[in-house]
């Protein structure tokens, strides 16, 4: 019997942990424990993904909530060794780049215990970036590494990892996509926000480079101002973001945009909805990049760099940074030719699966 256990914590892991769940649940000889961190504890930004997902309860939630990095990071680790030493489990599955995730890893290599890398090998080369350094620092000292997109490979040999360990498997994200796309499809999101199909753009923003400095957020809301001018914009905010509007005093710019529905955090099929049917994407997210690729539908990431580089060689995804000129730019030469994309190599719906077959293929 084979024992691993699946940490989660911040809202994209959901997405990226239920297919590798649901994959590790088929198999019989394997005793799987399922660990939250509580880094995201809102019902809005976890518990109904639990739901929506068919992911089951977690069997320890380590209750962990916001703080300082350094805070957050210290405090999941003190509260999973314990959980580590309880479980003895031979694996510590941990996915994407969230604190979550480097606190996880660190804590089971230092047991001895071996860690998974899901969504292994993507840089964007931006230290700034909290989840550059956790996705370096995470790969660095795990078994496996799963990765998504050639790009994943060439980073990690370029940094001296043994191709053993790596593993281009495909993308989760998309597995988790592709599997509900019909459910979502059946949403009524559209009609309970009176938009109407590819006349509307989406947008989210959270990332600390964007809204916790004033200045990029208000040159983007500006950019969105403009945009509203032509069609509505859904923007459904991350908690981080509606703080800073208020800190910033961002809150009267927010209002002059008439045409801007901000609503709460949706739940993941409502957004795929939305996705889905947007004329445009406008956002500073990672996993969003990946999904309109899949969907088809042009993405404007509002960031100077990718991590994802097949999004923008094979997918609708183009770099905008944060300037107005040049978001605007970008917006109208989507809008007036809709770019076309190819979808990447094994992002197929089945990359959970081949993670499942080499965890549980190689001897523990
Ligand atoms: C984290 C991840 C980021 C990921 C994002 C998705 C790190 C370093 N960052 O950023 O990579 O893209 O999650 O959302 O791990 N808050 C709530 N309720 C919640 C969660 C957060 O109100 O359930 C608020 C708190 O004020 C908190 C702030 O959001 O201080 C930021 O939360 P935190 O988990 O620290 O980082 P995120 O910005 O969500």
């Amino acid at each position: 019997m084979q024992r691993i256990l699946c940490v989660c914590g911040a809202r994209p892991n959901f997405m990226k942990i239920a297919p590798v769940v649901d994959a590790l649940r088929r198999i019989e000889d394997v005793a799987l424990v399922i660990v939250h961190t509580g880094q995201h504890y809102d019902e809005r930004m976890s518990s109904r993904f639990f739901g929506e997902l068919n992911i089951p309860q977690p069997d320890v939630n380590l209750e962990v909530g916001s703080c300082s990095h350094a805070v957050q990071t210290a405090e999941i680790m003190k509260r999973f060794e314990p959980v580590c030493l309880e479980h003895k489990p031979d694996w510590v599955v941990v996915v994407g780049d969230v604190n979550s995730t480097i606190a996880a890893a660190l804590v089971a290599v230092k047991l001895g215990i071996k860690v998974a890398h899901v969504e292994a090998g993507l840089r964007s080369f931006d230290r700034t970036m909290p989840e550059e350094i956790n996705r370096i620092l995470t790969d660095s000292i795990s078994e496996l590494l799963f990765v998504t997109e050639p790009a994943g490979v060439e980073n990690l040999k370029r940094e001296g990892v043994d191709d053993e360990r790596i593993h281009l498997v495909g993308n989760v994200m998309i597995d988790t996509l592709r599997r509900n796309k019909d459910r979502a499809d059946a949403s009524t999101i559209l009609s309970s926000l009176g938009v109407e199909p590819a006349n509307y753009a989406l947008t989210t923003l959270h990332r600390p480079a964007n809204v916790d400095n004033a200045e990029r957020f208000s040159s983007i809301l500006r950019a969105l101002k403009e945009i509203s001018k032509d069609m509505p914009i859904v923007f459904p905010i991350h908690p981080r973001s509606r703080k800073s509007i208020e800190t910033m005093r961002l809150g009267e710019q927010v209002a002059s945009i008439e045409n801007l529905r901000m609503i709460e955090p949706l739940g993941y099929l409502d957004f795929l909805k939305l996705m889905s049917n947007a004329a445009v994407v406008l956002t500073d997210s990672g996993g969003i990049q990946e999904e309109t690729t899949i969907l088809g539908v042009p993405c404007l990431t509002l960031r100077d760099n990718t991590e994802r580089p097949i999004t923008i060689d094979q997918g609708t995804n183009r770099l905008t940074g944060s300037s107005t000129d040049a978001i605007l730019s970008a917006y109208r030469a989507v809008r007036d030719t809709r770019p076309k994309g190819t979808i990447p190599d094994l992002w197929d719906g089945h990359a959970a699966e081949r993670i499942v077959d080499i965890l549980t293929g190689v001897k523990s």
